[in-house]
């Protein structure tokens, strides 16, 4: 068993995000000091109402696009050697009309964040990287191998999160994380980009008709967040059990296939919605069919996704039910 100790030093970019407020809120529960950046482009203050206060938060609101960011930052906190990077321009349409920006975040701004975060000796970067690296790949499940130069990307989003992961993973300190589907509480609801468990719990409990685009067998791999802040600390070596990850890439899904048809009866289980589902005609561009292979993190972190769709979706309800009070 190793000992990693409390009190390291952490940089969680997009801490105001979704998934950078719960990964901020794990490792300060751990004992370690956490500087957490955002500019909230799509981040909320709320995300951080939990922890923004703690003696061992601080937080910038910044962009990760600044020059000379992580130095900066390092001239004021010392023992920094961690650097979870979340912030990214997330929503792939988004990504289509402003392909520039999406490339100078999604992909310069990492660059240059790896660059700093090795010269300044940081012991690991763990990058976000994306189930979208893939384009529209079928060969099921996906394996990381996969991504690769003849991968066509669907979004700039895509192709950014991709060329990025790439750098990451090929740097001594880098693990980029490719995450599929990930839900759970503080995934934004409002979004108009947001993901279609947000979207159906939020319709279920207006109690309207949930809308399926096809024939509603397409499907995806849902990872609740949780699971995934684990792979996180695993990923960054910050776990007391299990081996130290090498540089790389890896998937982080659950390997479990999960199909919108299924997905909106168990929602409309959970709430009591029993309004008949609606189905329109498929969006030109969805993929079909998404399945990670997790096979590779498994092996290297000794991680296993260990909330089932049902237990995560219930959270999840608490939580907008609760947000709705
Ligand atoms: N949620 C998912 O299903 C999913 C799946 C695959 C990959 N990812 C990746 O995981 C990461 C976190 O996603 P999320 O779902 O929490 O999204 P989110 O939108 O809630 O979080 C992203 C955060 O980054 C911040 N940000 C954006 N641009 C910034 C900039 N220039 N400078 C500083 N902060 C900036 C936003 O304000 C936001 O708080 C992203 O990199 C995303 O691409 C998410």
């Amino acid at each position: 068993m190793k000992n990693v100790g409390r009190n390291r030093g952490c940089v969680v970019t997009g801490v105001a995000g979704f998934v950078g407020s719960h990964l901020a809120e794990k490792l300060l529960s751990l004992g370690h000091r956490v500087v957490g950046i955002d500019n909230f482009f799509s981040g909320y203050p709320e995300n951080m109402a939990s922890f923004k206060d703690h003696p061992a938060f601080t937080f910038y609101d910044t962009s990760i696009a600044e020059e000379g960011l992580l130095e900066w930052i390092s001239g004021r906190h010392s023992g920094l050697s961690y650097c979870f990077h979340l912030a990214a321009i997330v929503s792939v349409p988004y990504s289509m009309d402003h392909e520039e920006e999406t490339t100078k975040i999604n992909y310069d701004a990492t660059l240059k964040l790896l660059q700093s975060a090795e010269k300044l000796r940081f012991s690991r970067l763990v990058f976000a990287g994306s189930a979208a690296e893939y384009g529209n790949d079928q060969r099921l499940p996906l394996l990381e191998t996969y991504a690769d130069e003849k991968t066509r990307h669907l979004s700039p989003y895509g192709q950014a999160k991709f060329m990025a992961s790439r750098a990451v993973a090929s740097n001594p300190i880098g693990v980029a994380l490719r995450f599929f589907n990930i839900y759970g509480p503080r995934q934004d609801p409002r979004s108009p980009y947001s993901g279609v468990i947000s979207r159906f719990l939020d319709m279920a409990l207006a109690n309207k008709v949930l809308t399926i685009f096809g024939d509603g067998h397409q499907a995806r791999d849902f990872v609740y967040v949780s699971d995934v802040v684990e792979a996180y600390i695993r990923a960054a070596g910050l776990n007391d059990t299990g081996p130290s990850v090498p540089n790389g890439v890896y998937n982080v899904g659950t390997g479990k296939s999960t199909t919108i048809l299924e997905l909106a009866e168990t929602i409309k289980d959970l709430t009591g919605n029993a309004l008949p589902l609606n189905f329109c005609r498929e969006r030109p561009g969805d993929i079909r069919f998404s399945l990670a292979s997790v096979d590779a993190f498994s092996g290297a972190a000794h991680w296993v996704p260990r909330i089932s769709l049902r237990a995560g979706l219930r959270e999840t309800l608490h939580w907008v039910r609760r947000d709705s009070v």
